[in-house]
């Protein structure tokens, strides 16, 4: 079995993928924030650029369709390199209170709670913005001081306070691709913040054999010719939607669900509450005939 990857090396406190170098945050053995092992494949250059942006101290922001492996990657090179990893999700729903921070009145008088971006900041801790695109103009705006070159936010609302980010900080983003508007409420991502992020990376589904080890290992379904069939057809159906055929794609994270559940169920029967369910009627007929092709 042939998988290409980038090997990650670790020495001499150091983290190593390709041409990237990361030192390994040691002193970070007590933060809450630092995730645990996961089970992940590097595949693909996507970890050896994003861990390139981590040594320059550079924000990133990752585009690709659900389930591609955006948050894995960052939480799996949060783990490597010993970083707190947070995440926020700047769907329409998060204000900037939230996000930045607010003042609060109590019987001594006014006080400030920190929102995650500025406690990231100030922690040093790694934050992931997910669906960057959904965010509110506030947040944008405030976005665009932090990235511009002075790396800095003014609390306004607050003291006039500066924060400047600590040397362990990094910011990265997320976005679905928005094309075809098939992902609810999302927008394109406004052009002055995308300006802003110096690399964007696309990232794509794994290739054929680390998408199957990956579902194997995750879904606990040991039958490596029944999965070779699934990724298979999602591979199938992820082209008809790039042809426009359909508007659903197919996820990993849905693959390894249909295959969890094909470990008992005939195939079939998995794919009508994992697969079908989860589409247009319309969808779900050219899905369907793409799964005849194959079972
Ligand atoms: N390289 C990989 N190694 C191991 N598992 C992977 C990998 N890529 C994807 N997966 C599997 O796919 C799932 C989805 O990945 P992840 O949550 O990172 O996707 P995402 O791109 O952040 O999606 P969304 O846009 O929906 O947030 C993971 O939980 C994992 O099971
Ligand atoms: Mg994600």
């Amino acid at each position: 079995m042939s998988i290409e990857t980038f090997p990650e090396v670790v020495e001499n406190g150091t983290y190593r993928i390709g041409r990237s170098v990361i030192s390994i945050n040691h002193e970070n053995e007590d933060n809450p924030f630092v995730p645990g092992p996961q089970f992940y494949i590097s595949a693909g250059n996507s970890l050896e650029r994003i861990s390139w942006a981590v040594s320059q101290s550079l924000p990133v922001l990752l585009v690709g369709e659900t389930g591609v492996g955006k948050t894995l990657s960052i939480r799996h090179l949060a783990h490597m390199t010993r970083n707190g990893f947070r995440r926020v999700n700047l769907n329409g729903m998060t204000t900037v209170d939230e996000f930045v921070g607010k003042l609060m009145i109590n019987e001594k008088g006014t006080y400030w709670i920190n929102g995650i971006l500025i406690e990231a900041m100030e922690a040093g801790d790694w934050l992931l913005i997910d669906e960057i695109n959904a965010c509110l103009p506030e947040i944008a705006f405030c976005l665009h001081s932090l990235l511009d070159d002075d790396r800095m936010i003014v609390l306004s609302e607050y003291d006039g306070r500066i924060v400047r980010p600590h040397p362990d900080f990094r910011l990265f983003a997320s976005m679905n691709p928005n094309e075809n508007r098939r992902y609810g409420g999302t927008k394109p991502l406004n052009e002055a913040l995308l300006d802003r992020f110096p690399l964007t990376l696309k990232m794509d589904y794994l290739p054929f054999d680390a998408e199957v080890e990956v579902t194997m290992h995750q879904s606990g379904n040991e039958d490596r010719a029944l999965v070779e069939r699934m990724v298979r057809v999602a591979q199938d159906v992820r082209e008809a939607m790039e042809n426009e055929k359909i508007f659903s794609t197919f996820s990993t994270r849905r693959l390894i669900d249909w295959a969890r559940m094909a470990a008992q169920f005939d195939p079939m029967e998995a794919a009508a509450s994992t697969i079908f369910s989860k589409v247009n009627p319309f969808d779900a007929k050219v899905i369907e005939d793409i799964l005849d092709n194959h079972f």
